[in-house]
């Protein structure tokens, strides 16, 4: 990966192990979850907050080169689709005009809340600059798809990553861009799932111990 010495080692939210969370009584959610999910573990607008300053760490160091955003189907949707609305706010408000493509490549490794050894890479035929994913945690899924995307013999590969996992033997390359650090839990929400479920819910929340079952496969 180009320019891995620029990592921001202290740019991002930790949170801590005993974050519990907000309590539910002070957010709204969609009713058809009610019971599922055990607290707030970071609030939406806080995710929107954050992904604006991380496309504003991105623009500074992007210079003058145009991009391919590579979004990361599909627990990275709703993060790259937020990440690319601040880079082209930001855009229109500067001197350069940034020209940007957007491709997509689908990976899936998780059946309930384990990581499965199969990893499927599915579509993204382009070159690549950055890569947008929702979350990392052992790092497997991102170190395949680097070496994908290497095949294409890109100029320059950056990774933005909304959460990394504080997980044992994780990760040897993190993230160019990291939202929030957070404990290895498993959270859902802001287009992460369980088994397809709490796509659909704004704040990444954590999940009850019921809800695993309800929507076990
Ligand atoms: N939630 C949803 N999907 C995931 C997670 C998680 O915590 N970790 C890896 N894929
Ligand atoms: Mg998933």
């Amino acid at each position: 990966m180009a320019d891995s010495g620029s990592v921001r080692e202290d740019s991002r939210i930790v949170i801590e192990d005993d974050w519990p969370g907000y309590s539910l009584d002070l957010f709204t959610y969609p009713e058809h979850y009610c019971g599922d999910i055990e607290s707030v573990y970071i609030p939406h607008g806080i995710i929107m907050d954050r992904t604006e300053r991380l496309a504003r760490n991105i623009m500074d160091d992007l210079g003058d080169h145009d991009i391919v955003v590579l979004c990361v189907l599909k627990g990275g949707y709703k993060f790259c689709a937020d990440l690319v609305e601040f880079i082209k706010g930001l855009s229109r408000n500067s001197s350069k005009s940034l020209l940007m493509r957007v491709d997509f490549i689908r990976l899936k490794s998780y059946l309930n809340d384990q990581s499965t050894e199969d990893l499927h890479i599915l579509g993204g035929e382009d070159l690549s600059v950055l890569s947008g994913k929702a979350i990392v945690d052992t790092g497997k899924t991102m170190k395949a798809l680097l070496e994908h995307v290497e095949t294409f013999r890109p100029k320059m590969v950056k990774v933005a990553g909304l959460l990394v996992k504080r997980v044992p033997n994780g990760l040897g390359t993190p993230p160019d861009y990291v939202g929030f650090e957070i404990p290895n839990r498993f959270v859902v929400g802001y287009a992460l799932d369980y088994n397809e479920y709490f796509r659909d819910l704004n704040h990444i929340c954590v999940i009850s111990e019921a809800a695993k079952i309800k929507y076990k496969v």
